[in-house]
């Protein structure tokens, strides 16, 4: 088992890996992204999983067993700009390797269990969290879908096309899934507070992304008197750090992690500035407060800085509690530890679907994520493989 989960991660290790951060970029769609899902086919079918793919690179590996609704593990293979190895991957290598794991101590399902992969679960390429996801589950339509343009302006079918998909939202992939139950690093503290090597999630916040478009008028930074001008990088300024103290004062969170100068010259006065906004909250009247207050300091910060402001919500989701029951099953005789989570998920896009869902956490010792500092120790993500194999044995006899 060691060797085949350090096998596997070994065969990762180069994919997308940037020389210069020891992060990663496996933008989906991309040549990375194409051949780590090649390589996750290539998985499934070595284990002799029937795969079934749709047009956007969401894939299963199906274990065809017994009858009646499916199991469904897996997580994602895509990364946020210069991300950490295990966000993502940690629950696919997992997801095999506890295929792997159910096989060698004769477990014999009594119904089908799948191995799944969601594509753009990050939303780093063009802006919409869990895009697979949400497409094969029908929270999101392709009529919209196919609107959506990356940082190049290149369009989603055309970055399909390009990676050889043809944009195919095909229901059926997902039609006869029971549960789903997603391995993944922590990307916090809570497990190494707590001296456990696994958890299991009760929950996702309530979070979103919003898009302020600041517009001034650009001009000479040298001629133009400082009294004269309308310069949208000063609201811009004054809106992060409001942004930073509201989550602050409430304990939620609020982050300008992206943003877009216009025409992004050293000696001018720029046109126009975009900036995202990602916020999280506890619930969600918090944060729609949180949100409504940073915009509307936006708002009048512009009146006085003679800029004008646009808002516009790209992608908001709900709050997500997880199965109780799958939850509890998970955590087994272990008693794993059980904590929210801040982050986003294709299991939240699931539970929100109606499948009853699930999450085990392993253990982060940075508790770092989106960043090349991201950690697990084998040791754990071996921990992590035996979790998941138990709770999967639970379920599917
Ligand atoms: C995804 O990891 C997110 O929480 O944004
Ligand atoms: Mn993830
Ligand atoms: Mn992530």
């Amino acid at each position: 088992m060691v060797a085949d989960f350090e096998a596997m991660w070994a065969a990762l290790a180069p994919v997308g890996r940037s020389a210069a951060s020891g992060g990663y970029f496996r933008q989906p769609w991309t040549s990375a992204e194409t051949e780590l899902r090649a390589w996750f086919t290539e998985e499934c079918r070595a284990r002799g999983l029937r795969v079934e793919a749709d047009g956007l690179g969401n894939v299963v590996g199906w274990w065809d067993a017994g009858e009646g609704p499916a199991v469904l593990t897996g997580s994602h293979l895509d990364s946020v700009l210069d991300g950490g190895a295990y966000d993502g991957p940690l629950g696919v290598v997992s997801a095999l390797a506890a295929v792997d794991r159910l096989r060698e101590r004769g477990v014999e399902p009594a119904r089908p269990l799948g191995v799944s992969i969601f594509a753009e679960e990050e939303g780093s390429r063009f802006g919409l969290a869990c895009l697979g996801s949400r497409l094969a589950t029908g929270a999101l339509d392709w009529e919209r879908a196919r609107e959506l343009r990356d940082r190049d302006g290149v369009a989603l079918p055309d970055a399909l096309e390009s990676a050889g998909l043809d944009g195919r939202v095909d229901p059926s992939l997902l039609a006869g899934v029971g549960c789903f139950v997603e391995l993944h690093v922590e990307q916090g503290r809570g497990l190494d507070d707590l001296d456990a090597p696994v958890g299991v999630a009760t929950g996702i916040w309530p979070h979103g992304r919003w898009r302020f478009e600041f517009t001034g008028e650009a001009n000479h930074a040298g001629t133009t008197r400082m009294e004269d001008r309308a310069d949208p990088m000063l609201t811009y300024a004054m809106t992060t750090l409001a942004a930073n103290k509201q989550a602050r004062l409430s304990g939620q969170r609020a982050t300008f992690g992206r943003v877009e100068v216009e025409p992004n010259g050293t000696n001018a006065v720029p046109s126009r500035v975009t900036a995202w906004l990602d916020a999280r909250c506890a619930d969600e009247a918090t944060l729609t407060g949180l949100v409504a207050a940073v915009e509307r300091q936006a708002a009048d910060r512009a009146d006085r800085d003679g800029t004008t402001l646009v808002v516009t919500a790209e992608s908001v989701s709900g709050l997500v509690e997880f199965d109780a029951d799958l939850t509890r099953r998970l955590a087994g005789a272990a008693g794993w530890p059980a904590l929210p989570t801040q982050a986003g998920h294709d299991a939240g896009i699931l539970a929100a679907a109606g499948v009853p869902t699930a999450m085990l956490f392993v253990r982060n010792p940075t508790g770092v994520s989106h960043s090349p500092a991201e950690r697990a120790t084998t040791a754990d993500c071996l921990a992590g493989v035996e979790a998941l194999a138990d709770a999967l044995g639970r379920v599917v006899t």
